[in-house]
């Protein structure tokens, strides 16, 4: 079938068409509790085996890119052994496939939505957008939650890849239902390779190891079981990681590097080694820190990335320990969720090789090196529920739909570095802040420097009970309008979530919502 661009857009405008309904929502979700399964039918924790999710790899690639094709579909996975859990998977896989990409090459990925047009519990049509969280993407390609693509219809990402490299996810973000629809698998691992982090010879290739960590809960007949607790969030009695309940990962006598992300819907953690151990803090999210970190346990909230090396090499064989989770107040709590992951150390022949932790990772990270003396303003922004509404300074994400998406919080003009302050008065909740397309550098929490395990550059920050946090930015590498939201997805589908401007004097930025999807059938990638 031939069509020509306006067509293309004539037909898009039906991919979009749920633009004009900003308004709807999930139907609420009764919460039947006689329905959930009872704890005594959920795996014992560390007994189940630990797996990583596959590789994807390209369709096709040219001198400067890499070309990929994912489709978003339905799927049955065994989480509870012998029951089969209804879920979406990107390629139909839970977690997504995970991307490893070489910096300075780009990517294409074609997402196809092939969900159904009802969601079969929840009742709400799966629209997606898919961002991808850590990349400095164009604003089309950035997985703007109004920029949807319908069940039925197609879009091609472009990401840039020019970033130092670092542990990426790509997640739904689509309007009002990102917490279902990642809750429903929709998230995967992304990792972006530079020749910095090869040659520290830390831990690679096999001893290079994903965290996905997730949780959930479920009804008796396996179907997973969601409950927003009145827009609050959404917490599992099951910890999953890379999928797997409570896994045991068998270990060689040797350092291993640790991606720990946190693709909860709304439960933050603060992990320890059940045998006192330390960890060394080597990356966070966006990519090594200057200077490794050990810490004995630290705080993660969700969609943050902390990357750790642990040291099995003085374990005798058949010596095991757990990951554990001392959890951060204000997350609802079960008899196992202070559980994540086993270690069994084994007495396996394994590679001497990339067994290094250097004293120095990225002494020059450029966001490390940023001064608060550059800083020619300071912004603040607070994180308060008014209006039965979770906002920031106020504002919601209907706000940004109602002023036709021109209202922004902030216009920073392109290369300049600001101070933002983020405040949390409310001891009743924790808010990790995300601000798309940026790092930033923690100068302090409370007044007081940042905690070890955030000393290194980042894009989301934990914005806890009764705290403020103070960032440095500096608004470099493109213009145009990128969302600000909380990472608690329940807070941010209703609706702490707006947007900011990199402004350019000398060139207006590229629209959000300027490359729609396209309805099948796809033409060729
Ligand atoms: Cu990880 Cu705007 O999201
Ligand atoms: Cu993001
Ligand atoms: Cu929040």
């Amino acid at each position: 079938m031939e069509l020509n661009r306006r067509d293309m857009i004539k037909l898009s405008a039906l991919g979009g068409a749920a633009l004009a309904l900003p308004l709807q929502r999930a139907l609420a979700a009764p919460l039947v509790l006689s329905n959930r399964i009872a704890e005594s039918a959920l795996p014992t924790p560390f007994t189940l085996p630990f797996r990583i999710p596959p590789t994807i790899l390209p369709t096709r690639s040219d001198a400067t890119t890499d070309y990929y094709r994912v489709e978003m579909r339905p799927t049955t996975v065994e989480m509870i052994p012998g029951l089969q859990t209804p879920m979406w998977g990107y390629n139909g896989s839970v977690p997504g496939p995970t991307f490893h990409v070489e910096r300075g090459r780009q990517v294409v990925v074609r997402h196809l939505n092939n969900l159904p047009t009802i969601h079969p519990q929840l009742g709400y049509t799966p629209w997606t957008s898919v961002h991808l969280h850590g990349s400095a993407s164009l604003p089309e390609y950035d997985g703007y939650a109004s920029d949807i693509t319908n069940p039925g219809f197609w879009k091609d990402y472009r990401y840039p890849n020019w970033q130092p490299s670092r542990t990426l996810w790509y997640h739904d973000h689509g309007l009002h239902h990102t917490a279902e629809n990642v809750y429903m698998g929709l998230a995967g691992m992304y990792q972006l390779h530079d020749s910095l982090e090869r040659s520290l010879k830390i831990p690679t290739g096999a001893y290079d190891v994903p965290l996905i960590v997730t949780d959930a809960m479920f009804n008796a007949d396996g179907s997973l079981l969601f409950d927003n607790s009145d827009e609050k969030g959404f917490y599992g009695d099951v910890i999953a990681v890379n999928g797997v309940p409570w896994p045991v990962m068998r270990v060689a006598r040797r350092k291993y590097r640790f991606r720990i992300l946190n693709a909860s819907v709304s439960r933050s953690y603060a992990w320890y080694l059940d045998n006192g151990a330390s960890m060394s803090v080597i990356a966070t999210d966006a990519g090594l820190v200057p200077a490794p970190q050990k810490v004995t346990s630290f705080r993660h909230g969700m969609a943050e990335r902390y990357e750790v090396v642990i040291d099995f090499a003085k374990y005798a064989p058949g010596t095991r320990f757990a990951l554990r989770n001392r959890s951060p107040k204000n997350n609802t709590t079960y008899t196992h969720t202070d559980k994540v992951m086993m270690f069994e150390v084994t007495d396996d022949a394994f590679s001497k090789t990339s067994n290094a932790l250097p004293a120095q990772l990225y002494p020059a990270q450029p966001t490390m090196a940023l001064a608060e003396s550059q800083a020619v303003r300071t912004r603040t922004f607070d994180l308060v529920r008014t209006n039965s509404k979770w906002t920031i300074n106020g504002t919601t994400w209907d706000d940004v739909v109602a002023s036709d998406f021109a209202k922004v919080l902030a216009d920073p003009l392109r290369d300049d570095v600001e101070i933002w302050e983020i405040r949390n008065t409310s001891g009743g909740w924790h808010h990790p802040l995300h601000i798309h397309f940026i790092d930033f550098k923690v100068l302090s929490r409370n007044g007081k420097p940042p905690l070890a395990h955030e000393k290194g550059a980042k894009d989301v920050v934990f914005v806890g009970e009764n705290e403020t946090v103070r960032l440095l930015i500096r608004f470099d590498s493109g213009e145009g309008k990128y969302m600000m939201h909380c990472h608690n997805l329940v807070h941010e589908d209703h609706d702490m979530m707006a947007q900011f401007e990199i402004r350019n004097p000398l060139s207006p930025g590229n629209d959000p919502l300027g490359d729609p999807c396209h309805p099948l059938p796809e033409w060729d990638l």
